[in-house]
């Protein structure tokens, strides 16, 4: 029996809810609810290779070449810069913690190898130590057109080049710590921000619109789909962008742009300052 007082906490709780928590309540995949880490996770050289199949590598080839084709004049530099500098072949599979030496040695960031899809507090305790949680396993066969569940072919492929970015790098860490200062509804606006930039973020070069969000950069159909006129372009501005809504599980028709990396760290800071999210000594 649910009494008043108790059906007004949880209307309560579910403004408060990330669009992940949501979906999990609604009966999503169980890959998707989110899980808390047991202990520190491995990290950098701490990670073992693990036992891939054969089949685990040709899943990886044909999803590293399907994507790499459709990148040139759609993925920014710094995306395609990443991938040569984090040493990303199509041949195997790679190992997380040649990723993390590499990483480290550019912008100071390691990898955590993850479980799964974490909760929030784990994963953003992560990003404020300029630790990526990713997992290590990958999607089957049967999901190689599109997975709602994390892998590591959207984590190694879509998230880590953009962490050789420097400001890239510096803005993941300050949202890490932000978010763990967090509560009630700026959790969900926080939230909007990691999407609308961290996963499908959009940027002006010299020649043109560029993706350097991994939701997009690591999905065929979003890929084809971001840059096209179906999508409506918004400026970058935070304000705007954390009261955005969408949808987890379908293309997305409004994404933000912008100027450079700097803007990100700089829009992100000021916002965050202003809400009390980030203080002086955090940036
Ligand atoms: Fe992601």
């Amino acid at each position: 029996m649910i009494d008043d007082q108790t059906v007004d906490h949880k209307e309560r709780a579910d403004e408060e809810k990330s669009a992940y928590e949501k979906a999990a309540d609604e009966g999503v995949d169980p890959r998707c609810i989110p899980q808390s880490l047991d202990g520190r996770p491995p990290v950098g050289d701490e990670i073992p290779y693990p036992d891939y199949t054969a089949q685990d590598h040709a899943n990886w080839k044909y999803l590293f070449e399907r994507q790499m084709k459709l990148l040139p004049g759609r993925a920014g530099d710094a995306f395609l810069e990443g991938v040569e500098t984090l040493g990303m072949t199509p041949d195997r599979l790679p190992a997380l913690a040649d990723l993390s030496r590499n990483l480290e040695a550019e912008t100071n960031w390691q990898i955590a190898r993850i479980p799964g899809l974490l909760h929030e507090k784990d994963f953003f305790n992560l990003l404020s130590n300029r630790e990526f949680p990713s997992t290590d396993y990958i999607r089957g066969e049967d999901e190689l057109d599109y997975t709602p569940a994390p892998d590591c072919f959207h984590d190694m492929f879509g998230h880590m080049p953009m962490l050789t970015q420097p400001d890239f790098a510096d803005f993941y860490q300050l949202f890490g710590k932000a978010a763990l200062h967090a509560k009630g509804a700026d959790r969900p606006r926080l939230e909007r921000f990691h999407w609308f930039t961290v996963e499908f973020g959009l940027i002006k070069q010299d020649e043109g619109l560029r993706i350097f969000g991994a939701g997009i950069l690591s999905s065929k159909d979003e890929v084809r789909h971001a840059l096209s006129d179906e999508v409506e372009k918004l400026p970058f501005d935070p304000a705007v962008i954390v009261e955005q809504d969408y949808t987890v599980y379908e293309l997305q028709d409004t994404l933000f742009v912008l100027e450079s990396f700097e803007q990100l760290v700089d829009g992100f800071t000021d916002w965050c300052m202003s809400r009390g999210l980030l203080t002086a000594e955090d940036v």
